[in-house]
């Protein structure tokens, strides 16, 4: 009888540790959610993750900041339960409100479990000493007590609620999507408040991410990818190659080679059963491509 109180704290302490910070899972975490495709300066040569890059938007431009462990420039003063405040609520350590330049709309919906390993994750980057550099935003959205009301009409927080009569494997897919993958902050167009267009989830943007054309991934046949295979859509998540031979260019080459070229396969499956769920939405956001026998020479 005596062997059971041992054996129950045994089980106990297997489960605490098994439930502790998984390094291997918090980098995985940190190349779906695409972290290091917005908070390096790779264009001139920037240290990982220190910051400094430019995200030009239409409203003005914002340079991301340094999160690596740096205590005077970076997150090295932060705990566990500022980083899960910035990611679930938008706000920093002091209160402020974030931008929702960073994707904390989406990120707000990550599990309690991937928030703490990515958090243990960020802290064995190098720490890299770099001073932030201001965003440079007209006069009216410089106070950050206003981004209070952009909240209340646009951000609900709080993690994925897994949806009930859905599979765990589109349930998978729809978390990968929202919440890590963040592919709706670039794919469905804003109106001029800075909100998603009310039915336009995925329907892409003329105008979008940087100033360029996002296209409409909805199972539209006329203007999405609706004509798409699924096993064109895997390919195109794992390597960037379309059905008609282009490759994924700009951000969308950003995202598959520094993010979704690591995901394995069961999860990329995931993804492409999910986005082939959601509405189609008959949205044209590129010029139909001349047939080939069209080209003149
Ligand atoms: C689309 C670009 C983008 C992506 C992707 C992104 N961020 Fe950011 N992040 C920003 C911007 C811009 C800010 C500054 C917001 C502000 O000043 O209000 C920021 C701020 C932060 C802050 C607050 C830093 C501080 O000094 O207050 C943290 C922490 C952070 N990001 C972590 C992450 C993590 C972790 C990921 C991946 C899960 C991530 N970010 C992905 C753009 C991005
Ligand atoms: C930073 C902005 C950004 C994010 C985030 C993003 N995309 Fe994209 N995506 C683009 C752009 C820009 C293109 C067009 C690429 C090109 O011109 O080759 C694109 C292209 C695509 C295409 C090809 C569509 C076509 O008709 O060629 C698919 C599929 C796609 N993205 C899926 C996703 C998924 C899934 C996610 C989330 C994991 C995602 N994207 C996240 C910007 C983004």
């Amino acid at each position: 009888m005596a062997r059971w109180p041992a054996l129950i704290a045994l089980l106990l302490a297997g489960h605490v540790l098994a439930a502790g910070p998984d390094l291997a899972a918090g980098e995985y975490l940190f190349r779906a959610a695409g972290c290091a495709n917005c908070h390096t300066d790779r264009e001139h040569g920037g240290a990982p993750l220190a910051g400094g890059r430019k995200l030009a938007t239409p409203l003005g431009d914002f340079y991301t900041p340094n999160i690596t462990p740096d205590p005077d420039t970076g997150l090295g003063r932060w705990t566990e339960a500022d980083f899960r405040r910035a990611l679930r609520e938008g706000r920093g350590p002091d209160g402020r409100h974030y931008y929702p330049s960073f994707p904390y709309a989406a990120y707000s919906r990550l599990s309690d479990a991937d928030i703490g390993n990515l958090w243990a994750y960020l802290k064995t980057v190098p720490p890299v000493r770099q001073a932030n550099r201001p965003h440079v935003l007209p006069w009216y959205l410089q106070p950050r007590p206003l981004l209070a009301g952009w909240k209340r009409l646009y951000f609900r927080p709080g993690p994925f609620v897994p949806e009930a009569g859905k599979d765990a494997v589109w349930n998978r897919g729809a978390y990968l999507v929202r919440a890590l993958g963040h592919c709706a902050e670039c794919h469905t167009p804003r109106n001029r408040l800075g909100g998603f267009r009310i039915g336009m989830y995925l329907a892409g943007d003329k105008a979008g991410a940087e100033g360029g054309l996002v296209p409409n991934i909805t199972p539209d046949k006329a203007t999405g990818i609706g004509r798409w295979r699924r096993g064109e859509l895997i390919d195109y998540l794992k390597t960037g190659m379309r059905p008609d031979g282009d490759s994924a260019g700009g951000l969308m080459a950003e995202v598959i080679d520094n993010g979704l070229k690591y995901l394995s396969e069961p999860d990329i499956e995931a993804m492409a059963t999910y986005l082939q769920s959601v509405p189609a939405v008959t949205h044209a956001v590129r010029k139909p491509k001349p047939a080939r026998d069209e080209f003149e020479y």
